[in-house]
Parts: structure tokens; sequence; C-alpha cells
């Protein structure tokens, strides 16, 4: 595997994330939603630098079931209630094609009667086909690769890698 950012980096910029955050949501209240499992990892890192008063669910989200090719999205569980007075953020680890994403923020617009704010840690640009608009991006990458570790799984491991790395040739076999 190739590593495309390294562990250093991913901190640095998820202290930048929360900054832009924290100024952003200054005297208000949030309700950051982290999509599972992918953004397991960033959510934590990201909440723990967040001094805005708030308080974090999960909803499970899938979609690449054991490969690399995106699959049906499904959803999973109940989306949380939010008190009238939250701001809601919505944590996720990559937008790839940007269909889960598209579909999520239907979903979350009907369901939430606000708007709704996305942060996410990559953006992988090379095969987008449904427009997504992000507030808070990690890191843009113009790449197709299939990307692991920082939450993002190969058919269910490498999750727990600390850097961002792309599988090469013969690893996804
Ligand atoms: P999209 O619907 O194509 O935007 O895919 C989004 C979901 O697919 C993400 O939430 C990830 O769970 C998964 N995904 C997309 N690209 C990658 C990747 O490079 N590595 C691991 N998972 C990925
Ligand atoms: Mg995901």
């Amino acid at each position: 595997m190739r590593i495309l950012v390294s562990e250093n980096k991913i901190q640095r910029r998820v202290g930048e994330l929360a900054a832009l955050i924290n100024r952003d949501y200054a005297g208000r209240r949030l309700l950051v939603l982290g999509i599972l499992k992918g953004s397991l990892i960033f959510l934590a890192d990201l909440v723990r630098r967040i001094r805005v008063p708030l308080r974090y669910e999960v909803v499970v989200i899938s979609s690449y079931r054991d490969g690399t090719e995106p699959g049906a999205v499904d959803f999973y569980g109940e989306l949380p209630q939010a008190e009238p007075d939250e701001a809601i953020l919505v944590v996720e680890d990559i937008i790839d094609t940007g269909q889960t994403m598209s579909k999520l923020r239907r979903w979350l617009d009907s369901h939430y009667n606000r708007s709704v704010g996305l942060c996410v840690m990559l953006d992988k640009q090379g095969r987008r086909n449904n427009v997504v608009e992000l507030d808070y991006v990690g890191f843009t990458l113009e790449t197709n690769d299939f990307l692991v570790g920082y939450g993002l799984d190969y058919a269910g491991g490498m999750r727990n890698l600390p850097f961002i790395a792309a599988l090469e040739e013969g690893e996804t076999e």
C-alpha cells in the first residue's frame, strides 16, 4: 500500500476543521451525527477538539459490501431526534461517487426541518456522479484509488491504520 496522508497530517487537519467548526457554531448547541462505521475514528478525534457544547449520535449506513465496488445504499436504524435549537452536523468518512450522501441528505432534509452541515474527512473526486455540497473537507484527492485506514476498510479490515493509504495492484484480491 501507498501512504497518501500521514498520521501527523491527519491530526493537524482535524484540529483545523475543529477550529472552523468552533468558529462557525459559536454560541450554538450541536448534534453531531456520525455515519458508521467509517466515520468512527474521525468522529472520535474531531469531537474531542470541538469546544461548542455538543452531543453525538451515530447512524449505520452501508454501501460497499465486501469489495471495492459501490453497491446499493442501505440505511439501517432510525435517525435520532434533534432538539429544536440544535444545529446538526453530519460527519462522514469519504465521499466517492456521492451516491450515499445525496440519498442521505434527502433523508435528513425530510426528517429534520433545518439545514444540516456536512463534514467529511476525504473528498475523493475521481468518479463523482452526484453533486454533494460539503461544508468541511479534510482532504480533497483527485484519485480513483481504493483507500484504507483512518476508519476506511477493505473487506472489513484495515480501519485501524492511523494513516490513509491507497491499495495497490494485487492487494485487493
Ligand atoms: P459513495 O456513495 O460512492 O460516495 O460512497 C461512499 C461510501 O463508500 C463511503 O461512506 C465509504 O464507506 C465507502 N467508500 C468509498 N470510497 C472508499 C474507499 O476508497 N475506501 C473505503 N471505502 C470507501
Ligand atoms: Mg461510510
